[in-house]
């Protein structure tokens, strides 16, 4: 897998290199690092499953840009842009996604509303998601640096299957939620009933 994708498509108005770049100076090494596997992972799962690599690129590097972000910003960009005030009960487990796309728009100009949308639904995953968005749900869950029980399964269904790997990793997602008596945000829900449970959802 070329690590030097030439970005063609004006995703972004920038070069990859010059995205590095920025994404080097924004995020700590360990975060740093990891974005670089979750981009490396997406593009193999985009391969496989006929999803651009262009965007799978850009939203794997992208997709944790606003993570160091106080939590200010997201407020402040929660509050302009008039999003649901239910968010303000949430932290930045959950605002890195959902909030940060709109940072990643603003400040890297990223407009393709797939790409924000991976980047929105990447922690919480959605109802219905397109292939790019199950692509970075799951390259940011089971990249080579992850090490959880069950990253191993998590790898092999993916490899079978882009969306048994959605369903595998909202069901451990959820459980890990309750087990330790934290908030569960109402899309991770919507998530699993659309993903996992076998008479809800749609
Ligand atoms: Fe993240
Ligand atoms: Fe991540």
């Amino acid at each position: 897998m070329s690590k030097e994708l030439i970005y063609q498509q004006h995703f972004l108005p920038s070069s990859r290199a010059e995205l590095v770049d920025v994404l080097q100076h924004t995020l700590t090494k360990t975060r740093f690092e990891h974005v670089l596997r979750v981009e490396q992972t997406a593009l193999q799962l985009a391969l496989q499953n006929d999803v651009s690599l262009e965007k799978a690129s850009i939203a794997g590097l992208t997709h944790d840009y606003a993570k160091q972000r106080p939590n200010q910003d997201f407020i402040k960009v929660i509050q302009e842009n008039k999003m649901d005030p239910d968010l303000l009960n949430y932290g930045n487990a959950i605002w890195h996604g959902v909030v940060g796309a709109e940072l990643v728009k603003q400040e890297l100009h990223v407009w393709d509303e797939d790409i924000l949308n991976a980047i929105r639904h990447h922690t919480t995953g959605a109802q219905v998601m397109s292939k790019l968005e199950q692509v970075i749900y799951m390259a940011d869950y089971i990249e080579p640096g992850r090490d959880f029980p069950g990253v191993v399964e998590a790898r092999q269904i993916t490899q079978a299957s882009l969306s048994a790997g959605v369903a595998y990793q909202t069901k451990q997602t959820l459980q890990y939620l309750i087990e330790h008596d934290k908030a569960v945000y109402p899309k991770t829900i919507a998530t699993y009933n659309a993903w996992v449970a076998t008479n809800g959802g749609n």
